[in-house]
C-alpha cells in the first residue's frame, strides 16, 4: 500500500481520533510506556507518528523539548491546537524521509506507528542515526503484536495488511542494526522494545 493512501486515511481520521473509544485503562498504559523509557536526562525528544499528541502531556516534565512529527497534516494541526507551547514543535514529514541530519535527539519514540512504515528496517536504521550517544529509541503499543495484527486485518482500507513484528523479532532486527536492546517484551495489553546506541 502506498504512503499517500495511508496518509489520507489518517487525515480522514484526525477530526475524531481523540473520540475513538479506547480501553478504560489506556491512560495508565501510556503512562507505563513512558515510565519505562523516558529519563530526566532526555532533553530532546522526537515523537514519530505523533497523531494528535497522546504522548505530549507525559513528556512535558523536566523542561524537555519535544518534536511532534507526523505525515498527516490534519493530525498535526489538531496536535498543535491542543499543544501550542513553546517547548513543542510540530513537523509535517514522512518518517521515512526525515528532515533531520545527524545525531540530535536523546530519545526517539515510535508509539503506534511502526506497522505503518513502508520499509521498517530502513526507517529504524535512519532513526537510530538521529540518536545522540547514549540516546534511546523505543517502539510501543497498547497491545501485543498478535492482537494488533488481528485488529489491522479487521479494518478496511490502507492499513489492513500492516504488521507489527513480535517483540523478540524486532529486538533481533535492532541488534542487526547495531543497537543494544534494553527491553523487548509484549503482553495482551502492552508492547515495548527499547534500544540504546
Ligand atoms: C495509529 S496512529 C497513532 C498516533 C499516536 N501516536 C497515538 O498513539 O495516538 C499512527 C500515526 O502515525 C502516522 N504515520 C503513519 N505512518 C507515518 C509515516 N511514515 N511518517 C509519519 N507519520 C506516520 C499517522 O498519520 C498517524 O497519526
Amino acid at each position: 500500500m502506498n504512503p499517500t493512501a495511508r496518509r489520507e486515511y489518517f487525515n480522514s481520521l484526525a477530526p475524531r481520533w481523540d473520540n475513538i473509544p479506547s480501553p478504560p485503562d489506556a491512560e495508565a498504559r501510556v503512562r507505563r510506556f513512558l515510565d519505562g523509557v523516558v529519563r530526566s536526562e532526555h532533553r530532546w525528544v522526537l515523537d514519530i507518528g505523533c497523531g494528535t499528541g497522546l504522548l505530549v502531556p507525559g513528556l512535558l516534565a523536566d523542561s524537555r523539548r519535544i518534536v511532534e512529527l507526523d505525515f498527516a497534516l490534519d493530525m498535526l494541526a489538531e496536535n498543535r491546537r491542543k499543544h501550542p507551547g513553546a517547548r513543542v514543535s510540530h513537523v509535517c514529514s514522512d518518517a521515512e524521509r526525515l528532515p533531520f541530519a545527524g545525531p540530535c535527539f536523546d530519545l526517539v519514540l515510535c508509539f503506534g506507528v511502526l506497522p505503518h512504515f513502508e520499509r521498517p528496517a530502513h526507517a529504524l536504521g535512519e532513526l537510530l542515526g538521529l540518536l545522540r550517544p547514549g540516546g534511546r529509541l523505543a517502539v510501543g503499543h497498547l497491545m501485543g503484536s498478535q492482537a494488533l495484527n488481528a485488529f489491522h486485518a479487521s479494518l478496511p482500507g490502507p492499513v489492513n495488511g500492516d504488521l507489527l513484528p513480535a517483540a523478540k523479532e524486532l529486538a533481533r532486527l535492532f541488534e542487526d542494526l547495531g543497537a543494544r536492546v534494553v527491553a523487548a517484551a509484549e503482553a495482551a495489553d502492552s508492547y515495548l522494545v527499547s534500544v540504546e546506541k
